[in-house]
């Protein structure tokens, strides 16, 4: 039926604003026409990672041109905090404290933005200057401190495993962090209402959480504020928790002046003031036989988390949910440290903790294919879940649905992978300069939030008279394409046109207790919590028709912007006014939550997630061993997403994803000075891939066989993150062509970023040994 609609599931329609992003008619907020009279905000911060504020003299900053007000935490009517914990630990504006360079202290508000920009240049802040711990090395060295209770994964008794195993090896790996570089960066704007009422638009992945943030500093109910989301330039993680700052920021000044008040940081101040994907160093220890089979596995992963938990405890859990990976380990501990350290909180990042703790776990792979002398794709066959008896994970949840055989046969079939490898080590025994690499690595990744109760999703249609609709739903539009795929689904309930439905922007007044669009579970959830409400007013039609025409609801479809009743066939429009008339509700709100799963963190056990997202990537490169300059010559990538909504959206997430890893693997490198300071802060010290770092062959494809066997939306499933983790190959690759300047005898231990000095560094150190 579906083929007959334009815009139904399955079909790859093109995003809904798509001719709007590259002609620049898509509405983003600074694009916003300003009410008259708003005034603009701009963040003082500190220039002191840990230190006791001895003195603040904002008399300058006063005085300057344009300046209207300063607010500090003295301004703040309610609670000086917006953490997502509850935990009470990240004010609005610094307590007599800071505890990271660059901690918001104070806000200017000028009539003009540059005014305010200009003015908070020019605070006199004294500091008592503690020491800071800035890293994971320092922080352990310190004493640990962390930031939140850690996770323990058990399953077995690795000790006596590893004593017994016949061989074992331990070692270290440093994992990078990266900064989101969304192209939009934060921004808020606040317009006071009556009485206690605010409305805020930000650029947010969680408009309720932003609710909720600005109820606290304001200390008004959440039925005062209301949030308003159309779409953002980028969110990646990044706006899932940090908007908050921002949107409590404009709303203070909002009402303090009753005006209107915008906010957007410089994307220095962006990339300084608001957190980024943690850092990991992992540290292992595992016992495997002579096949290369994995026994035992003990192993720590301790983040930056920086001074506030944030989301850093949910984060630590989930790189712990993904050092399994594809594999089955019988003895294994698992242990996040989420440490405390004196930098800005570091927050949400496209796999959520999932690929550190994944990375984690294929550098073990590589260090058994490398000791063993074979290739590092049979020591992942090898290890492969699905075979009798080993199918549960360290958090003991039965891996049912694996489909990773198939898809990694099918890749190294499609992609040439095992003559192609030969040519490899062929080109390197001819070449003393240049050196290749391939790898073949293999993604499972767990799809629902860790969070249970965020499993929730709601959505309100409405059916307006002339047979419009207007679609609305919790989840938030990044550039992902949610708005897109859940309205497919609400022309496929219908048997419409997807050209007959509005997505309106993501308001808290519309669809109330929202979750974060996150963890790649919007279309999932959002997509259900639609179709629901949509189902709700088709039952309705359907009895009025079913009334009106004498006939039974079994006789009444809905069919290609018609409906039939019995022998007669309906315009939609012309049924709709009809139904309108005769006084049916045409108007619903949906719901939905997940079944099935459960966690219980303390023992940690459950079924934390409702099911797994496969794929797999070959990626070949080349490196130069005089300079460590390298490319990523082709990548081929077959990746799961059940039964594609879209295909064509689909798979642009898929390319994105792996390009976003890359640069995560490859050149992206934070750098912070040892005072604290980040000196990475724009694009001339932080390099994101360019266009002409994409692989030079770049083949996507979807598994077209693959249905999720869990009853999600039209069995798709879920697609954001999971191929973020297919970058891990070019990691690999790299280190393939690293170890063979020494005969492949010994792992190169890359660390993450593997950046073009760290490849030289390493090619050295194997030359040396
Ligand atoms: N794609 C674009 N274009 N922009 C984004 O910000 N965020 C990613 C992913 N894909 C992002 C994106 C992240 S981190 C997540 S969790 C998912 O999209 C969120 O959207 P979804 O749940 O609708 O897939
Ligand atoms: N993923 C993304 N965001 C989240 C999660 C998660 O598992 N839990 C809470 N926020
Ligand atoms: Mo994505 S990191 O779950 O916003």
């Amino acid at each position: 039926m579906s083929e007959t609609i334009k815009g139904g599931v399955h079909q790859s329609v093109a995003h809904e604003s798509a001719h709007k992003h590259v002609s620049g008619q898509a509405e983003y907020l600074d694009d916003m026409a300003e009410p008259a009279g708003t005034l603009h905000a701009y963040l003082g911060l500190s220039t002191c990672a840990h230190g006791n504020i001895t003195s603040i003299d904002l008399d300058a900053v006063r005085a300057a041109d344009g300046v209207v007000d300063v607010l500090t935490e003295h301004d703040i009517p309610d609670t000086n905090d917006v953490s997502p914990t509850g935990l009470d630990d990240e004010p609005v504006f610094a307590k007599g404290m800071v505890h990271f360079y660059g901690q918001p202290i104070f806000a200017v508000i000028a009539k003009t933005r540059e005014q305010a920009r200009r003015a908070a240049h020019k605070a006199d802040i004294k500091y008592d200057v503690f020491d800071a711990h800035l890293d994971v090395k320092s922080a352990e060295a310190a004493g640990g401190e962390m930031v939140t209770k850690p996770l323990k994964l058990k399953r077995g008794d690795p000790k006596p495993a590893l004593e017994k195993a016949p061989m074992r090896i331990q070692g270290e790996m440093e994992i990078g962090g990266q900064d989101h570089f969304y192209l939009e960066g934060h921004i808020a704007m606040a317009i006071p209402g009556e009485d206690d009422e605010v409305t805020i638009f930000s650029s947010t992945q969680h408009p309720t959480e932003i609710q909720h943030m600005v109820g606290h500093v304001l200390g008004v109910p959440s039925n005062a504020v209301t949030v308003n989301v159309r779409r953002m330039g980028g969110g990646f993680g990044g706006k899932e928790t940090q908007g908050s700052l921002f949107a409590a920021v404009a709303a203070l000044a909002a009402k303090k002046h009753n005006r209107a008040v915008k906010i957007r940081p410089d994307r220095d101040d962006d990339m300084i003031a608001t957190g980024k994907r943690h850092d990991f160093v992992a540290s292992y220890d595992v016992g495997f036989d002579e096949q290369g089979k994995i026994l035992a596995v003990d192993a720590d992963f301790a983040a930056r988390c920086g001074f506030s938990a944030d989301l850093s405890g949910p984060v630590t859990d989930r790189a712990l949910f993904h050092v399994d990976n594809c594999y089955y380990i019988p003895d294994v501990e698992l242990r996040s440290k989420p440490l405390k350290t004196n930098t800005v909180s570091n927050t949400a990042f496209r796999g959520f903790g999932g690929p550190q703790g994944m990375i984690g776990g294929e550098r073990i792979i590589e260090e058994i294919a490398y000791t063993l002398g074979k290739d590092p794709l049979e020591i992942r066959r090898t290890n492969f879940y699905g075979q009798e008896g080993e199918n549960l994970t360290p958090y003991h949840q039965v891996v049912d649905d694996s489909i990773i055989e198939r898809v990694v046969d099918e890749l190294e079939e499609s992609s040439d992978y095992q003559e192609r490898r030969k040519a490899v080590l062929e080109f390197n025994k001819s070449n003393r300069i240049l050196k290749r690499g391939i790898s073949l690595t293999p993604v499972k990744f767990g799809i629902s939030f860790t969070a249970t109760w965020y499993n929730q999703a709601g959505a309100l249609v409405h059916v307006y008279s002339d047979g419009s609709i207007q679609l609305n739903h919790g989840g938030t539009e990044m550039g992902q394409g949610l708005y897109t795929k859940v309205a497919q689904v609400v022309a496929d309930e219908f048997q419409i046109d997807l050209s007959r439905i509005k997505v309106s922007a993501t308001r808290t007044d519309k669809v109330p207790n929202t979750s974060a669009t996150a963890a790649s579970s919007g279309t999932d959830l959002n997509g259900m919590a639609a179709a629901n409400a949509a189902q709700q007013i088709k039952q309705r039609l359907v009895d009025f028709a079913a009334e009106k025409y004498e006939v039974s609801a079994d006789e009444v479809s809905f069919n290609n912007n018609h409906v039939v009743v019995g022998e007669n066939r309906i315009a939609f429009d012309d049924f709709v006014k009809d139904a309108y008339m005769n006084r049916v509700q045409l108007s619903a709100a949906g719901f939905y939550k997940t079944p099935e799963i459960h966690w219980n963190r303390d023992e940690g056990k459950g079924k934390p997630f409702y099911y797994f997202a496969y794929g797999a990537a070959v990626s070949e490169v080349v490196i130069d061993t005089l300079t460590g300059e390298y490319f990523v010559e082709r990548v081929d990538i077959l990746h799961d997403v059940g039964r594609s909504i879209n295909e064509a959206i689909d798979k642009g997430q898929v390319e994105g994803a792996f390009v976003q890893g890359m640069g995560w693997l490859t050149t992206e490198e934070l750098w912070w000075s040892k005072e604290g300071q980040l000196k990475t802060h724009a694009p001339s010290t932080y390099k994101i891939p360019l266009a002409s770092d994409r692989p030079r062959q770049f083949n996507v494809n979807l598994v077209n066989w693959s249905e999720n066997k869990a009853r999600t939306i039209r069995r798709s499933k879920a697609v954001g993150e999971p191929p973020f983790m297919l970058a891990i190959s070019v990691l690999e690759a790299l280190s393939m062509a690293v170890a063979s300047v020494a005969e492949y005898k010994t792992c190169p231990r890359l660390d993450a970023p593997a950046t073009p000095e760290r490849v030289l560094m390493a090619v050295q150190r194997l030359k040396g040994a």
